[in-house]
């Protein structure tokens, strides 16, 4: 079964095809990702004026790719939560009218769900039960993946997500958007010990905070600026690198060994941080769980890990009709609403 995958919560639009959730046919990324540097962050209207312009083009180059036409695909997968609404709309929509004129059904995809499936595109005997940590750009989660549909979260940032703090520290630090990438390669040089940054107390054993690390490295700098003094941008970005890590890794190996977790993974656009990565390796090793990581050009917003996971959708007979809708926030484990057809 072929499922051509849309996605479009963020600066992404993207398509892709894939063959029984796990075989990659195709996968585009259009991205207004450069665009939005120059404003320090994603702003949503550009994001959504560029997935209009790029969205029909995108669809014509993942069938194109994979050799396929509309009429060979079994079902049109789109993303329809969580995600910048205005942006969210466009993918929803055109997969609508694209479904109704090929008389395809019409599989609606949680955004990070998806992110989840990007895990059986990269890793092909991978199968549920598993603990994941889901960190992007707007969510960071510690999730129980029971089976292809049932989640159940563990833990969740109280405050900022992982890659927004990676992004606002960044833009404190003078480094470009996206944070992640720029602070890992300024890391790189850096020393991981030279601040001392706070390890920030939250309630509940799984949860994690950050916005009183984000406000520590601001302070930082600014008592530097008063002082006169320039702050080490390497060490900095290092010694952020390493306390926000440090704590993603920790609290999903706690709730690995809480849980007895067999298989431990990473999905989300910060789960291509090479230190996490590390961290989150050796640790489950040592716990004697195995360990499993997307490939990075799977890590980001991409088609193929909604085509993947619209597979699972569809054969759980979780199909939309046209009075689909998006939404701009939904838990990952709310049960599915729409009427089966
Ligand atoms: O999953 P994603 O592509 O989009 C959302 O669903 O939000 O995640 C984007 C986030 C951004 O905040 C970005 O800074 C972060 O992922 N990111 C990273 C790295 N690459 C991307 N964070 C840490 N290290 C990286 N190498
Ligand atoms: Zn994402």
């Amino acid at each position: 079964m072929v499922i051509l995958g849309i996605e479009s919560t963020c600066d992404e639009t993207a398509a892709a095809l894939v063959e029984d959730g796990r075989l990659l046919k195709s996968n585009v990324i259009s991205t207004s990702v450069k665009e939005q540097a120059l404003y320090g962050g994603v702003v949503p209207e550009i994001a959504s004026r560029r997935h209009c312009e790029y969205i029909s083009a995108t669809v014509d180059k993942a069938l194109a790719d994979a050799g396929y036409t509309i009429d060979q695909v079994d079902a049109v997968a789109v993303t329809f939560a969580p995600g910048l609404i205005g942006a969210v709309l466009v993918g929803v929509n055109f997969a609508k009218g694209l479904a109704y004129s090929a008389g395809k059904p019409l599989v609606p995809v949680h955004h990070l769900r998806g992110h989840i499936a990007a895990l059986y595109l990269t890793h092909p005997e991978l199968k549920p039960p598993f603990l994941c940590l889901v960190a992007s750009g707007g969510h960071s989660h510690i999730v129980q993946v029971e089976d292809y549909t049932q989640f159940h979260v563990l833990g969740r940032t109280v405050d900022d997500a992982a890659g927004e703090a990676f992004d606002k520290v960044a833009r404190t630090l003078g480094l470009p958007y996206p944070g992640g990438p720029s602070i890992a390669a300024a890391a790189k040089t850096g020393d991981p010990h030279a601040y001392r940054l706070p390890v920030p107390h939250v309630e509940g054993k799984y949860n994690v905070s950050f916005s009183g690390l984000k406000t520590a490295v601001l302070n930082e700098v600014n008592q530097a600026r008063m002082k006169g003094l320039e702050i080490n941008v390497p060490d900095l970005a290092a010694s952020f690198q390493e306390r926000i890590d440090g704590i993603l890794a920790e609290k999903l190996l706690l709730a690995a060994a809480d849980t007895g977790a067999q298989q431990v993974c990473l999905a989300g656009g910060v789960a291509a941080n090479g230190r996490l990565r590390q961290l989150v390796n050796d640790g489950a090793q040592k716990l004697g769980a195995q360990v499993f990581l997307p490939q990075l050009k799977f890590c980001g917003d991409n088609g193929a890990m909604i085509a993947s996971q619209g597979y699972y959708e569809y054969i759980a007979g979780h199909t939309a009709g046209l009075d689909l809708n998006g939404l701009p926030t939904l838990p990952i484990d709310s049960p599915y609403f729409f009427e089966k057809k």
